[in-house]
């Protein structure tokens, strides 16, 4: 079996390389830049803007775990229109694993809207899939809210629930979908607690023995209200071991 991972230089995408390179299955990797480690794999150039190398991606390929992504820039037509273009060149794909995101048909966020054109692109095609959403990474929460204190005070949201899942764990969720075989929409894939931002920053604070404090703001709007009322989460679905604490932890550890 030969499984195709775009995005490979990506958060997920590197998590997904980490655990083929120890697989028997034969990895293709695809993106823009070449990733450091490649391993047994073969990667080739493809953009999902210019449609350049799209068709050499997919070729002799069994499966794909698409990872790529590009949430700011050109995301209308990387997510979507690009997206199109590649899904005409899979006739031949056995499955086409797509990892999506909790809670995108309830919050009104460009990105994720665009993500939901992809999921029905991919529905109303006559390509077999998988389409699985997980909750944020513990990475992305903490890079977005928490990476940088402004005069030893992180301001944010605090009110805003995540049940942020580690990426490694999301990735292993997804290979394994591999042997399964194409189910269409399937149920999510979520972190094992819910918290505030507050409580996930006071966290950092704590165990990092950092002087800052928080300063939480309340954020008017829809999509505020909605991060609020944790509409990015799924209580019914803790797969997820690793928590928030023990991903900062453990990169306490190893740095
Ligand atoms: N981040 C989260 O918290 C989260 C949560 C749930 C689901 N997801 C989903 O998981 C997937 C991966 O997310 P991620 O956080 O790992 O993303 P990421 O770290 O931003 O990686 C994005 C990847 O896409 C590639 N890429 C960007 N523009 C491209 C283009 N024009 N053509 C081809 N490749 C391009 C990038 O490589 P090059 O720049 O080298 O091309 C990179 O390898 C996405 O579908 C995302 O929606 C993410």
């Amino acid at each position: 079996m030969r499984i195709l991972v775009t995005g490979s230089t990506g958060k997920l995408g590197s998590a997904l390389l980490n655990q083929l390179e120890s697989s028997d299955y034969q990895i293709k990797l695809t993106s823009r830049r070449k990733p450091e480690r490649i391993g047994n794999g073969e990667w080739v150039y493809s953009d999902l803007l210019s449609g350049e190398g799209l068709e050499e991606a997919v070729k002799d390929v069994d499966v794909i775990i698409h990872a790529a992504t590009s949430p700011v820039k050109h995301s209308k037509i990387v997510e979507v229109s690009g997206f199109k273009e590649f899904l005409g060149k899979m006739q031949h794909i056995k499955n086409m694993i797509y990892p999506s995101i909790v809670g995108i048909d309830e919050i009104p966020f460009t990105y994720y809207k665009q993500k939901l054109e992809a999921e029905e692109l991919l529905r109303n095609s006559a390509i077999p899939h998988t389409i699985v959403r997980s909750t944020q990474f513990h990475h992305f929460v903490e890079n977005i809210f928490l990476s940088k204190p402004f005069f030893n005070r992180y301001i944010v949201p605090g009110n805003f629930k995540f049940q942020s899942v580690d990426v490694n764990e999301f990735a292993k969720h997804l290979i394994g979908l591999v042997e399964k075989g194409p189910h269409g929409r399937i149920e999510d894939f979520a972190g094992p607690e819910i918290l505030t931002l507050k409580e996930m920053a006071k966290q950092k604070i704590k165990l990092n023995h950092e002087p800052n404090k928080v300063f939480s703001i309340a954020l008017p709007g829809k999509l505020s209200k909605s991060f609020f009322e944790g509409k990015n989460t799924n209580p019914l679905r803790k797969l997820g071991g690793i928590s928030f604490e023990e991903y900062l932890r453990d990169k306490v550890i190893n740095t």
